[in-house]
């Protein structure tokens, strides 16, 4: 063997045993909740495996660890046409239901005297249907309409939950699992925060913000999102050959035909060397072993006593687990007795949901009133008389916007049902129109603020209407609210009940007239104390010394929530650099899209901002901080070579996909745009380059083909 070829072989084996290191540590962190090894430690080797990747792009398999990473944003989904159709199940509201259903299959099966079910939570996400061939995951598309829907393989691979090869010693050529995507409750509440921190509405429910996930274009963003996954139906399709012995005690397996369209198909996988499942409780354990996580709430029932006692118990108990859910999902265990019922034109005979009973109650709307928030974002409220709903009392409800309510119809006097969507907020869902009293009037959207009288103004494009006065007493309510709050300035004291008198007594206008109250100031509030006043100055003197990533989210900027406003601190190292920088400049940041980066530029536009800035600088505010320098696995700051240097990258890169390429970049202190100017320090050119290429000849700009980039990555890491 050759010097190269060893390397390589020596690589490839180190390749390896990181990717199965890596792959371990992922399985115990995220499938079983168990981690083993610590993040630092994660990290080091994953970076480790990634540089190897990069030098040596042949390496790189499509189960590798690095391989999860969003990739740059699709433009659409591609619709696919399901194998199987992803039938939906027959809802059942109690035990009599419960009764009939048995009898009827019983019917359709008269021969079958033992059986057993399984009892599984009805978890409340999206499905998703997942294909791997020859034991590596090829392809994910969601439930869509059941007979097709949409192939969103990008986003599932971020599914840290989900395997990209399944753990199988000798896998079948196909395999189909079908499970339950959803977003554990923290991680629904988390993005709620988040976009209520940026001035988005927030989600719904887990359910919605799951679904409304999965349909993200840009799959960095669902990898941020933390989504899970729950298997529960393998399919195995029938027809591979295989090369290995059938070992004793195995069968064949055949699951395939438990749907009702493929029975033509039947020709079985000999030779699997796998215990074959017989049911669907050992598919669930087949499923476990091949790497998927299986919810551990599963029962083994041998008759309807047991599962409705399953049932009774999960009716309440449900309400402690970290996910949503909506029902039990009883399901015959003998995959032959399975395929023996078959399917009705919509659903499984073999399978049956028990619906909980919907958290809801019907309440009477006293008034509609708008609620003004911190982007000036115009919501209606409606205030109900209060209601016992899933253990608290419920007396306001959000309409969303004027297109929800306008759909609804709803007035004030309406009786109307509320629900707990996703136990978290309130929403109107339905308005009994039936009931209503004479004499209502249709909801219409204020024409005016109804906190400072200007005119409010709806967008074409949006459903939010806003009110665009920047001195409007609501909106410097929230906003001064926002800036005292824990992750901004952290101004202990600075509360509601103070804001709001600071606003209407007009010793505060502007953010920055906090800096200037005094002790006697402060005094002249209602039910202020000498000692009060005297924490709250000292408060306020304190939050001088919030770092430059605070000041940026406590400014409420549109879509700048607190990681956004970090990652961009760390970038612009000084409000000028930010205040000067062009969309595309801000938008070049890895993490912050287009959006984000038009409402960061267009906030510094504004001559009010502008003279904000001003006085927050002369308060003596922290509007510049250090670059967070890169540090390596022992925390040391690593040299930032490229610092400085800004690089354009046009057409394909023969190994690297672009993003990989702008990460390597970044990491190395260099800045990536999309268009190349006289500032453009290089342009890193692949094929089918285009005008990029052109305008860098006419600026003289130089040029960089992948390996060259990589050779200067290299060099500068020395
Ligand atoms: S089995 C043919 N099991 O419920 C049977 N479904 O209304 C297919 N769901 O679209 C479904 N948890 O998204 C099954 N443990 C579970 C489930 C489950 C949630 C969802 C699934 C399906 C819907 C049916």
């Amino acid at each position: 063997m050759d010097a190269i070829g060893a390397a390589l072989s020596e690589n490839q084996q180190r390749v390896k045993e990181l990717r199965q290191l890596l792959q371990k540590a992922s399985y115990a962190y995220y499938v079983l909740d168990s981690p083993i090894m610590e993040d630092s430690v994660y990290d080091q080797l994953y970076h480790e495996l990634l540089a190897l990747e990069t030098d040596f792009p042949e390496l790189i398999t499509p189960d590798s660890p690095t391989q999860r990473v969003g990739e740059k944003p699709a433009s659409q989904f591609h619709s696919v046409r399901h194998n199987i159709p992803l039938y939906s199940l027959e809802n059942a509201f109690d035990s009599a239901d419960l009764v009939k259903w048995q009898e009827r299959w019983r019917r359709v099966a008269p021969d079958i005297h033992e059986f057993e079910y399984v009892c599984e939570l009805k978890i409340d996400g999206s499905a998703l249907a997942l294909t791997y061939e020859n034991g590596l995951l090829v392809r994910g598309v969601t439930r869509g309409d059941g007979i097709t829907g949409e192939d969103i393989t990008q986003n599932v691979k971020t599914i840290r939950s989900i395997p990209l090869r399944l753990e199988l010693d000798d896998p079948p050529p196909t395999v189909e699992v079908r499970g339950e995507a959803f977003l554990p409750l923290s991680s629904f509440e988390t993005i709620n925060q988040e976009r209520e921190q940026a001035g988005e509405p927030p989600f719904a429910n887990p359910r919605n913000a799951a679904a409304g996930t999965l349909r993200q274009l840009d799959s960095r963003i669902v990898a941020k999102r933390k989504l899970d996954f729950f298997a529960y139906t393998l399919h195995i399709p029938v027809g591979g050959s295989r090369q290995s012995a059938v070992s004793e005690g195995e069968v064949q397996l055949d699951l395939l035909s438990n749907s009702a369209d493929v029975e033509s198909e039947h020709i079985p996988v000999p030779n699997a060397r796998y215990p074959i499942p017989q049911t669907q409780w050992e598919c669930l354990e087949l499923l476990q072993d091949m790497g998927f996580k299986v919810n551990p709430e599963r029962s083994l029932c041998s008759n309807l006593e047991e599962v409705q006692e399953y049932c009774n118990r999960w009716l309440t108990e449900r309400h402690n687990l970290p996910y949503m859910t909506d029902g039990v999902v009883i399901k015959l265990n003998s995959l032959a007795l399975q395929e023996q019922l078959g399917f009705t034109q919509k659903f499984p005979r073999w399978a049956i949901a028990l619906k909980y009973p919907a958290e809801e109650a019907p309440t009477v709307v006293e008034k509609i009133r708008v609620n003004v928030g911190r982007t000036g974002a115009v919501t209606p409220l409606a205030e109900m008389r209060p209601v016992q709903l899933a253990g608290t009392t419920v007396s306001r409800a959000t309409l969303h916007n004027r297109d929800r309510i306008a759909e609804l119809d709803i007035r004030e006097g309406d009786t109307v049902i509320v629900r707990k969507a996703g136990e978290i907020i309130p929403e109107v869902v339905r308005v009994l129109y039936e009931l209503r009293p004479p004499g209502t009037q249709p909801f219409e959207m204020p024409a005016h603020c109804p906190e400072c009288g200007q005119p409010l103004v709806k967008p074409e494009d949006e459903a939010v209407t806003r009110c665009i006065n920047a001195s409007c007493p609501a909106i410097l309510r929230k906003g001064l609210e926002h800036w005292a709050s824990r992750q901004a300035m952290d101004i202990e004291g600075l509360g509601e009940k103070w804001v709001v008198q600071l606003v209407d007594n007009g010793l505060v206008r502007a953010i920055a007239d906090l800096y200037d109250l005094t002790i006697e100031q402060l005094l002249t509030l209602e039910r202020m104390g000498q000692k009060s006043a005297q924490n709250l100055v000292e408060a306020i003197e304190n939050s001088k010394s919030q770092p430059w990533s605070r000041v940026l989210y406590g400014l409420g900027i549109r879509h700048v929530g607190s990681v956004n406003a970090q990652t961009l601190a760390e970038q612009f190292p000084s409000v000028e650099a930010l205040a000067q920088a062009s969309i595309e400049d801000i938008a070049a940041v890895y993490g912050i899209g287009n959006e984000i980066a038009r409402s960061v530029h267009e906030w510094f536009q504004n001559p009010a901002n502008q003279a904000l800035i001003n006085r927050l600088q002369t308060a003596g505010l922290k509007l510049a901080g250090e670059v967070s320098p890169v540090r390596d696995s022992g925390n040391a700051p690593v040299n930032q070579p490229l610092s400085g240097k800004t690089f354009v990258i046009t057409g394909t890169l023969p190994t690297l996909k672009r993003e990989e390429a702008k990460a390597l970049i970044q990491a190395a202190g260099g800045k990536v745009t999309e268009s190349v100017s006289k500032k453009t320090s290089y342009l890193v050119v692949g094929e089918e380059a285009g005008s990029k290429l052109e305008k860098a000849r006419a600026l003289g700009i130089p040029q960089l083909t992948e390996a060259e980039l990589i050779q200067l990555l290299n060099a500068s890491g020395d």
